[in-house]
């Protein structure tokens, strides 16, 4: 047995949005994710005006990456939209099949789920709502509110990230706004084949 100490505490920042410590902190800007909006010449459109915005950043802390542990962490999604899909995380699957859940904080948003045959199901969050995702179902986040869009997180550390699914084939359903309001739509682009 480790004789490490896991007594830690963590701080989430509910003003400033941060979490501290943590292992891991990333941004990811729209050049790295445009490809996985449904209206790519609405992303370039944006990018080529000279603007490269952050669509989000996470924080995470890994406890201790063996079974039995939890990963931790606060995702800050900004409000905007690529024509008229909302700003969205790139979503995944895990590696193993491992169930995890959202904690909403601040703002507006929406969990999508999806089964590894296709079934798709949605969340909406707000703060103190938990969204749950079932183990084997692939998951994005989308911040459907004009402000940011914060929650925080945890699922099993040895999970692992399987991101290649989502970038192939995409998510079956998109959040879009219309008339000023959120809605859940069939994905024009996405990849229904198993083959
Ligand atoms: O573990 C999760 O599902 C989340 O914490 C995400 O990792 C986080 O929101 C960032 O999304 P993604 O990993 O799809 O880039
Ligand atoms: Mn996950």
């Amino acid at each position: 047995m480790s004789s490490e100490s896991f007594s830690k505490v963590i701080n989430l920042d509910l003003k400033n949005f941060t979490m501290t410590p943590a292992t891991r902190k990333r941004e990811v800007r729209l050049s790295e994710l445009k490809d996985y909006f449904s209206d790519p010449a609405a992303a370039n459109k944006i990018l080529s005006s000279g603007r490269d915005p952050v669509v989000y950043e996470y924080y995470e802390y890994v406890v201790d990456e063996s079974a039995g542990h939890l990963s931790l962490g606060l995702t800050i999604i900004y409000p905007g939209k690529v024509g008229k899909e909302y700003f969205m995380t790139r979503g995944h699957f895990h590696l193993k099949p491992a169930a995890e859940f959202y904690y909403g904080i601040r703002g507006r948003g929406m969990l999508l789920i999806q089964s590894e045959d296709g079934r798709a199901e949605y969340v909406e969050l707000r703060p103190g709502v938990i969204g749950y995702v079932p183990p084997g179902w692939g998951h994005r986040t989308i911040n459907t509110g004009r402000g940011k869009f914060v929650f925080f997180f945890a699922y099993p550390s040895d999970a692992g990230h399987d991101y290649g699914i989502v970038k192939e084939k995409g998510f079956a359903k998109i959040v879009i706004e219309e008339k000023g309001k959120p809605k859940v739509v069939d994905n024009p682009k996405y990849v229904s084949s198993t083959i």
